[in-house]
């Protein structure tokens, strides 16, 4: 008698790997950090954390975002929304560039640190930095009573539950909601959106984690997909405004889990350089969501196509031209431009995933990384 079970496949759940369990876990782990977060009767986001006033608020004159790894691109889609929101300027930085160079930091600038695990030695080393220097430190974490929720002025704890895999998915998910929930309510404290916009925005917000239910019930046509793309040399993704923010973390994703070379481009970007590297067959992801530069996007893929690329498409339902330009598409649920990146990063999660299956790699635990860097 032998008994075929043990812990680690208690804990996947019924899953292969823990990266596909906590892709899966994304929906759950979003209305946990939604939880207690929006008042219904209002339709305002509240934040029993902070405790911040309009006085308070004003005092800074802008905001900066540190963090590394996939932390730092939640950052980007942060100072985005953060921006368009609140016309208040955000810089982002990878906290060990912030860190060995004299930022111009004061009493006067909000700091925004971001870090799954609460313990990454650089993002710490520019927390305190930034408090040397007089600024008010907020910190994302998903970790309780971790060195930086600790050390941090103010902390907003996502909500996503224990992360195993060393590729980041739910952490960055809800990392990048919380930046949606205070740029509304940072916004609303400063009185730069109005209350239809408000409502409109949350309630985009509110749906999101149905839309990634929808989604994630599609993941056969990209095993396929990663399938034709795992012997290739190189992977180019693409994307304008904030759908470049995103590829820069599906590329990432890529890199990490498949070992395969992939570089994430500003799509206007690519004839200063990356258009050289196109060949027969080379695979392109392109993503094309933002309806300001979706015409600037069909134009990028036709450059690319010109010079024998193969683009996968990712667009909303309501993109049916995209098809045209494209060699294959995959789309996710139609929603406000602007909440697009909660949805567009499955794919691009789930490609990452079944290339690195499909290659037999340690999906969980890739060469040469570790999930929480805490020496430099
Ligand atoms: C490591 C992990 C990444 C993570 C980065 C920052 O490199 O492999 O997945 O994004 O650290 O980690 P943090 O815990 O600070 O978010």
């Amino acid at each position: 008698f032998r008994v075929d079970w043990n812990v680690e496949q208690a804990e996947k759940n019924g899953y292969d790997h823990f990266m596909l369990k906590e892709i899966h876990e994304q929906p759950e782990a979003l209305k946990k950090t939604l939880a207690g977060r929006v008042d219904q009767a209002t339709k305002r986001v509240q934040f029993e954390e902070l405790q911040w006033s309009l006085e308070r608020v004003e005092q800074w004159d802008k905001i900066t975002i540190i963090a590394c790894g996939t932390a730092y691109h939640a950052g980007l889609i942060g100072k985005h929304v953060i921006e368009e929101l609140t016309r208040t300027p955000v810089d982002v930085e990878v906290a060990s560039e912030f860190r060995y160079r004299r930022p111009i930091i004061d009493e006067k600038t909000l700091v925004i640190v971001i870090s799954q695990s609460g313990e990454t030695a650089d993002t710490l080393a520019a927390l305190r930095q930034s408090q040397h220097l007089g600024a008010n430190v907020l910190a994302i974490t998903n970790v309780v009573g971790s060195s930086i929720a600790r050390e941090a002025d103010e902390v907003i704890l996502t909500m996503a539950g224990p992360e195993i895999a060393v590729a980041s998915t739910k952490a960055y998910t809800t990392q990048v909601l919380v930046f949606y929930l205070l740029g509304i309510y940072l916004a609303d404290l400063k009185q730069k959106i109005t209350k239809d916009y408000r409502i409109q925005l949350l309630e985009a917000v509110l749906d999101i984690p149905n839309k990634m239910e929808e989604l994630l019930e599609y993941s056969e046509a990209l095993q396929r997909y990663s399938e034709s793309i795992k012997d290739a040399s190189s992977v180019f993704f693409i994307g304008r405004s904030l759908d470049h923010a995103v590829v820069l973390e599906g590329s990432l994703k890529l890199k990490e889990i498949s070992y395969i070379h992939s570089e994430a481009y500003a799509a206007g970007e690519l004839k200063h350089g990356t258009l050289a590297l196109i060949e027969e067959g080379t695979p392109i992801i392109a993503l094309i969501t933002q309806k300001e530069v979706n015409e600037k996007m069909l134009g990028n893929i036709k450059e690319v196509k010109a010079r024998g690329g193969h683009v996968l498409g990712v667009s909303m339902k309501e993109n049916m031209e995209m098809l045209e330009y494209v060699d294959e598409g995959c789309y996710i649920p139609d929603s406000l431009s602007l909440v697009t990146p909660l949805l567009t990063v499955i794919p691009l999660q789930l490609i990452s995933y079944y290339t690195s299956l499909a290659l037999g790699n340690d999906v969980d635990k890739p060469r040469n990384l570790a999930k929480s860097v805490t020496v430099e």
